[in-house]
């Protein structure tokens, strides 16, 4: 199984939830034989506050695991990058806590999703937003231009974790912080799962060790990696992990 072949069919997969999420019965994914719309994202942290603000499709096409903008301390003024935004959600919940002073961008590989992004960022009248279609293995934003990084249960997806670590690390301003929500595992995953596609695109196949992911997080030039908290049990757990990018000239002190 390559790698264009995951690609293709993620892309596939999202494609597909894009479109359900806007199903033409008026009220997103909930008529489509899902949960309700915000069941699914208040199961995995999203506060019936945050939901109440947000464009029902937007809410309807959340496909993460956890909420990084809760945890993530954004501040006035700062950029943030999302990678792999789907249908908008945590860029719009990042824009209203940057302000207008502060900028949030979203990068997805899925045509569909940067079209259902940008129609729900503009529902929820928030305009400090860009949505860029892209892969996060190679990030069209230019260097040490972001303040934080943050991301929702993507870069389980992405057959080389090591590129997406160290674009990551590429596009953040010295000191910038990366916090994201992703699936991570205890030990290994069996053969014949890690080589199934539909297991890639549900968030399982592409899964790593929990230590592999913090390892290749320090490889990149991350200082301070952690896992913040874990959710699940069976060997595989939605966690978050943040990573800092450090200062120049401080680094030897
Ligand atoms: C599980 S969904 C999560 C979406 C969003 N973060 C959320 O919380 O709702 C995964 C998203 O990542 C995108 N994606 C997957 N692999 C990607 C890659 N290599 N580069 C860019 N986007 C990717 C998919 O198109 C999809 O929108």
């Amino acid at each position: 199984m390559s790698s264009q072949e995951i690609k293709e069919h993620v892309k596939k997969r999202y494609t597909e939830h894009a479109m359900r999420a806007q199903s033409s019965c008026g009220c997103g994914a909930s008529c489509c034989g899902t949960p309700s719309t915000d069941t699914y994202a208040k199961r995995v942290g999203y506060t019936a506050e945050e939901l109440s603000n947000l464009p029902e499709e937007a809410v309807g096409a959340a496909a993460g695991c956890g909420n990084p903008t809760a945890i993530a301390g954004l501040r006035e003024g700062e950029t943030v990058l999302d990678l792999g935004s789907g249908g908008g959600i945590d860029v719009i919940l990042a824009a209203q806590r940057v302000g207008p002073k502060g900028k949030a961008i979203g990068v997805d590989m899925t045509d569909e999703m940067i079209s259902l992004a940008n129609k729900n960022a503009a529902e929820a009248g928030v305009e400090n937003v860009e949505f860029r279609k892209g892969d996060i293995e190679k990030l069209p934003v230019e260097d040490e231009s972001v303040d934080v990084i943050i991301s929702n249960c993507v870069i389980n997806l992405a057959p080389d974790k090591d590129r997406v670590f160290a674009e990551a690390y590429r596009v953040l301003k010295p000191g910038g912080r990366f916090i994201v929500s992703d699936i991570v595992t205890d030990g290994g995953l069996p053969d014949h799962v890690k080589n199934d596609l539909d297991s890639w695109a549900g968030c399982v196949a592409g899964a790593i060790d929990s230590g592999d992911f913090i390892k290749k997080l320090k490889g990149a030039g991350f200082t301070e990696v952690e896992e913040l908290s874990r959710r699940g049990s069976g060997g595989i757990y939605s966690a978050e992990i943040q990573g800092f990018k450090p200062v120049s000239g401080l680094d030897s002190c």
